[in-house]
């Protein structure tokens, strides 16, 4: 039996190891190419192909199988860095400790590094021989709707367009759900898809992804008002710089721990509902929630 961190290690170098590969695969432009493969070695927690891997091993499936669904999802969530840095959106110079892409490479190609990693992603899907084709279009469904204009990239519509307003409370979850929530749900449920839960179990683990979704974003907003920007690789105080919306502006720091609390809470209480080896789970949720402040 692993321990949590022989898990982290191992399955980050697996999960690496497939990313690099399927991009030096193709053949593609030296520069587009360079500029992907930049910002996948650029680090990360790597936090979403992780829930996949963990979730089918809390049923007990070989992980192997998640391997490259949680490649996708990891070059999904990097294409979604890169461009929330582009001066049009974030502006920032700095993340995973290394210069942004558009930094290094300027606003085209790092736009078309995104383009590359989002479509990658799905051709990945498509591809692996080790899915059936109807676990693979349940796969694509999810990655689609969770990425898309209801997802992740309508989540950073809403985040942009909050800048300078003050939103309530249901609206600024509504934010935290779509534009970090969906992707960490979806991977938490792409791994269950997978390992062919139940829809009970799937209900349930929904109910948890959705839960640590929203609590992921609360620490970055709180890491970003305190924590520290050497270790995170990336620049702190960038959203008051640009008055975010964000948990600690609505509810002061305190009220954003609070929050972060209830749904660290929320999230564990809906996997000990669950017949299945949680552990790796329960390891990550904590890792989300009790991040370096
Ligand atoms: C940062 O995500 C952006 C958010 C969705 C909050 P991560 O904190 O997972 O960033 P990496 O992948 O570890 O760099
Ligand atoms: C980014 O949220 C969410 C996505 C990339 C979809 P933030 O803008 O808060 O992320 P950081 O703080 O730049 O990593
Ligand atoms: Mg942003
Ligand atoms: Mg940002
Ligand atoms: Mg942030």
């Amino acid at each position: 039996m692993m321990t949590f961190e022989q898990f982290m290690q191992h399955y980050k170098k697996e999960v690496e190891a497939c990313m690099k590969k399927a991009i030096i695969a193709t053949d593609s432009d030296q520069k587009l190419e360079q500029s992907m493969i930049y910002s996948l070695e650029a680090g990360g927690k790597r936090i979403r192909p992780l829930l996949i891997l963990a979730t089918l091993i809390a049923f007990g499936r070989d992980p192997r199988l998640g391997y490259q669904t949680a490649a996708a999802m990891e070059m999904i969530h990097t294409y979604s860095l890169i461009h929330d840095d582009l001066p049009a959106m974030d502006n920032d110079d700095f993340r995973r400790g290394k210069l942004t892409n558009h930094k290094v490479y300027g606003e085209a190609t790092a736009i078309l590094a995104g383009d590359a990693l989002l479509t990658k992603a799905f051709e990945m899907i498509v591809n692996d021989s080790n899915l059936s084709a109807t676990v693979k279009i349940s796969l694509v469904q999810l990655f689609a709707k969770s990425a898309g204009a209801n997802g992740m990239v309508g989540g950073q519509q809403a985040d942009i367009l909050g800048e300078n307003q003050a939103l309530s409370l249901p609206e600024l979850e509504s934010i935290h759900r779509r534009k970090t929530g969906a992707l960490l749900s979806a991977s938490v449920l792409s791994g269950a898809i997978i390992a062919e839960a139940s829809e009970a179990d799937q209900a349930t683990l929904a109910s948890f992804a959705h839960h640590i979704g929203i609590a992921f974003q609360i620490c970055d907003d709180i890491l970003d008002v305190i924590g520290d920007s050497e270790k995170m690789g990336k620049k702190t105080g960038a959203d008051v710089d640009l008055q975010k919306s964000t948990y600690p502006a609505l509810l002061s720091l305190g009220g954003a721990k609070q929050a972060l609390a209830e749904h660290t809470e929320s999230a564990k209480q809906a996997l000990q509902t669950m017949d299945i080896d949680a552990t790796f789970l329960l390891g990550l949720t904590d890792l989300i929630a009790v991040r370096d402040f």
